[in-house]
């Protein structure tokens, strides 16, 4: 279905890296890894790995690269990896991107595309704080894009929804300004490595969806 298969999924908080990543694992088969979801995971669980992320997150800024380079690194070794991966939200500086390099040679792989998911900053803030999220399968929902069903609750597993402390005002804010200043570099970078392609995020998922699938075939 798909001749690129080893992916990067770049763009600022909301552009629907995460809804078009779930998606296209769902019908591809391709492994989706969310950096932000394995620390919601990790920080849930009261981890050490959480315990070191929880200040960063919380914030809005970023965990340091050698603590997510190293945990991504080892994410991408796993057996299930092999068929190809969705990388949401990682690589997020430019050192992370050159730590990746030497990740993916390890295990014989490079990058195919890196999709980069630009929208207008209004339409990021209002996503942002009107998301909800399953707790128990991780489905994305948006209060005004795209409502569950029922209120407060999944579809597809019947789980609670819940906002993510992060998409408060200020936070989500905050987030935007460190996108601009320490991931937006990586546009040019990838740019200038002839892989990265740009969709519009700002339309429905329903438009924007195929748009990936077409630039991925
Ligand atoms: P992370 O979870 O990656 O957050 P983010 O980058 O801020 O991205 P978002 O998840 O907010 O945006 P998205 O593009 O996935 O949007 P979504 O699809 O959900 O990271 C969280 C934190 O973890 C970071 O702040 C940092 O601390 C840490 N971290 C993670 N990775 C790191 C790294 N590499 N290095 C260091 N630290 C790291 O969409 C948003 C909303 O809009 C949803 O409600 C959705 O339903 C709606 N929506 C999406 N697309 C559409 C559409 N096309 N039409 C209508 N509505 C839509
Ligand atoms: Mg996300």
């Amino acid at each position: 279905m798909l001749n690129k298969h080893n992916l990067v999924f770049l763009g600022p908080p909301g552009a629907g890296k995460g809804t078009i990543a779930q998606l296209l694992a769902r019908d591809s088969g391709l492994v989706h890894i969310s950096t932000g979801d394995i620390f919601r995971n990790e920080i849930g669980s009261g981890t050490e790995l959480g315990k070191k992320a929880r200040g960063y997150v919380d914030s809005g800024g970023l965990v340091p690269d050698d603590l997510v380079s190293e945990m991504v690194g080892a994410r991408l070794s796993r057996p299930d990896c092999t068929p190809g991966f969705i990388l949401d939200g990682f690589p997020r500086t430019l050192n992370q991107a050159g730590l990746l390099k030497p990740a993916l040679c390890r295990i014989g792989k490079k990058l195919d595309c890196v999709v980069n998911f630009e929208a207008p900053y209004d339409l990021l803030v209002k996503r942002l704080t009107a998301r909800i999220i399953c707790s128990k399968c991780v489905t994305n929902y948006n209060r005004l894009f795209s409502p569950p069903q029922k209120d407060g609750v999944c579809d597809l597993c019947q789980g609670a929804l819940y906002s993510r402390p992060d998409d408060s005002l200020d936070t989500a804010i905050d987030r935007l300004r460190v996108y601009k200043e320490q991931t937006e570099p990586l546009i040019e970078y990838y740019r200038d490595e002839g892989i990265l392609v740009s969709v519009d995020g700002s339309q429905s998922k329903e438009i924007t969806y195929p748009m990936v699938l077409e630039v991925l075939r």
